[in-house]
């Protein structure tokens, strides 16, 4: 069941962060997303959430803060569906355009972009820490009129 999550929602979201991300969102980051309104959409299996999506609309851009998948349900096509529900609500909210950034390491997050017709815009050096040091953003976008 897809639904849309709420600040309680945390402490759920916050384990599927932790095993999904090199360098996942603390509590605070996700409290912050909730306390400034950002759309939050997450599935639920057995009233467990298994993925969530954030995302910003502010006038006609819509921007992809934080996708994650649980680790068991990876591969599955839940994160397709996130996607695809977050670009719906978003045109439902006025924009036309969707970003987002990724480690350029990312490459099953890469994959699943370039699938759903993102196209590779730009890219910020150095933007993220890693263990080793830094690495590049990728930014792409999509435009949710042609979706
Ligand atoms: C990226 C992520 C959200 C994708 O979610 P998912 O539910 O596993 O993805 P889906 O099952 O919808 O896969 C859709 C497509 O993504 C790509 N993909 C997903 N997992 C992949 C993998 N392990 N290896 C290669 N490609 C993969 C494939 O193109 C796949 O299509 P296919 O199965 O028809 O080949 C998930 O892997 C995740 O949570 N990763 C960790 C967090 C993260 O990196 N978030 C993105 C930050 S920008």
């Amino acid at each position: 069941m897809l639904r849309m999550l709420a600040k309680s929602d945390i402490g759920q979201m916050l384990a599927i962060e932790n095993a999904a991300h090199i360098a996942p969102w603390t509590e605070e980051a996700f409290k912050i997303c909730f306390r400034t309104g950002y759309v939050s959409l997450g599935f639920e299996v057995d009233k467990k959430i298994i993925g969530f999506v954030i995302v910003s609309v502010q006038a006609d851009e819509c921007h992809i803060l934080n996708i994650a998948v649980a680790t068991l349900f990876q591969r599955q096509g839940w994160g397709r569906k996130l996607l695809e529900y977050a670009m719906l609500q978003a045109r439902q909210k006025g924009a036309g355009i969707v970003y987002l950034e990724v480690r350029r390491s990312n490459s099953r997050a890469i994959s699943l972009y370039r699938k759903m017709r993102f196209q590779l815009i730009g890219e910020r050096k150095d933007y993220y820490v890693t263990v080793a040091g830094m690495e590049d953003a990728l930014i792409f976008a999509k435009s949710l009129s042609s979706s």
